[in-house]
């Protein structure tokens, strides 16, 4: 292992042209390259506010977007919700990509409704009416504009060792972040720890790893087959690692509905476009990942976790 950068052997994997021949069969639109697409990213969004709402003055204002690919989702979340968005990539190709998509999405405007203005007192003789219509008139509107490129910061790393200030990122979220099947994933998790400040939250799924209780056996001869095989791929070497980072796990679910939808689709997708006379898929790995799901039963984690509280805060 290469102790300055543990996730060295992912450069080996993915590099450029992976996206491409990725979004070959992909199910959903290229620009959002993990299980779900965009109403997946959609869903994450309102659990992100939903776990955060109260965490802090002033909600939610950096996020961290681990393994960001291409970086749609980083553009889009800077546009639509005006949040600070880093992503981390490997693969040099999708890094110019997302950059000169955030140049290219433009301007968002941003609405403050200023209600320091004294409104006028209201008495019990107006009607409602004039009631809101006196505090309507003591509201003032503020606009402001902001590029989405300057929101949007995508380095070129790996998640295992990010050049990136620590305790400054109220989340990290990650979709299908492959960087996280490496076997160093502690070095991962233990920078998430790092970068989130106090409290703040810790959210992804992986939808093609093998899923919660497969069979010892199963397992070991998964991590031992040539085409499907890494060593320390499941749910459960996840958790632990995720443990031992400091992370604080709040629930932890797999993700075999989604798995089986987006795998299933893709198969479909080849199995059309590219037919085989024997009936086997132009994917190797997607071909044996599919019988070794149907012999695990699950596939796939999604997790929520904390860093904990600063020990004034909790
Ligand atoms: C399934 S794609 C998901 C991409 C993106 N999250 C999306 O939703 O479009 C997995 C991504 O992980 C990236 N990746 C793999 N290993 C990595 C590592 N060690 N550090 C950073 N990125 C990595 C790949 O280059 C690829 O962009």
């Amino acid at each position: 292992m290469d102790w300055s950068n543990p996730g060295s052997s992912d450069f080996h994997i993915y590099k450029d042209g992976f996206h491409d021949r990725l979004s070959r069969y992909w199910p959903e639109p290229r620009e959002q390259l993990h299980s779900g697409g965009w109403a997946k990213t959609r869903e994450m969004v309102a659990d992100i506010k939903r776990l955060m709402a109260g965490g802090k003055p002033g909600g939610i204002t950096r996020v961290l977007d681990l393994c960001c690919g291409e970086g749609a989702t980083a553009s889009f979340l800077a546009a639509r919700e005006g949040w600070e968005v880093t992503g981390v990539e490997l693969v040099e190709s999708a890094v110019l990509v997302a950059r000169s998509r955030a140049e290219r999405y433009g301007t968002f405007v941003r609405v403050q409704l200023d209600t320091s203005a004294e409104p006028q007192v209201a008495t019990a003789s107006l009607t409602a009416v004039q009631v809101a219509a006196d505090v309507v008139s003591a509201v003032r509107v503020r606009l402001s504009y902001h590029p989405v490129a300057d929101l949007v910061r995508i380095a070129h790393a790996s998640i295992h060792y990010m050049p990136l200030p620590s305790n400054s990122y109220d989340v990290v979220y990650g979709q299908d972040p492959d960087g996280l099947a490496n076997e160093n994933r502690l070095f991962a998790f233990r920078e998430v720890f790092r970068v989130l400040r106090p409290g703040g939250l810790f959210y992804f799924w992986h939808h093609w790893i093998p899923g919660p209780r497969w069979p010892s056996a199963l397992l070991h001869e998964y991590w031992a087959d040539p085409i499907t095989g890494s060593p320390r791929l499941s749910h459960e070497c996840y958790l632990e690692d995720l443990r031992a980072s400091g992370l604080q796990l709040v629930c932890a679910t797999d993700t075999t509905a989604l798995a089986a939808s987006h795998m299933g689709a893709m198969a479909e997708r080849m199995r059309r476009e590219a037919p085989a006379p024997d009936g086997s898929l132009p994917d190797q790995w997607l071909e044996r990942a599919l019988q070794f799901a149907a012999r695990g039963g699950t596939m796939g984690i999604q997790v929520v976790a904390f860093k904990p509280p600063a020990p004034s805060e909790s």
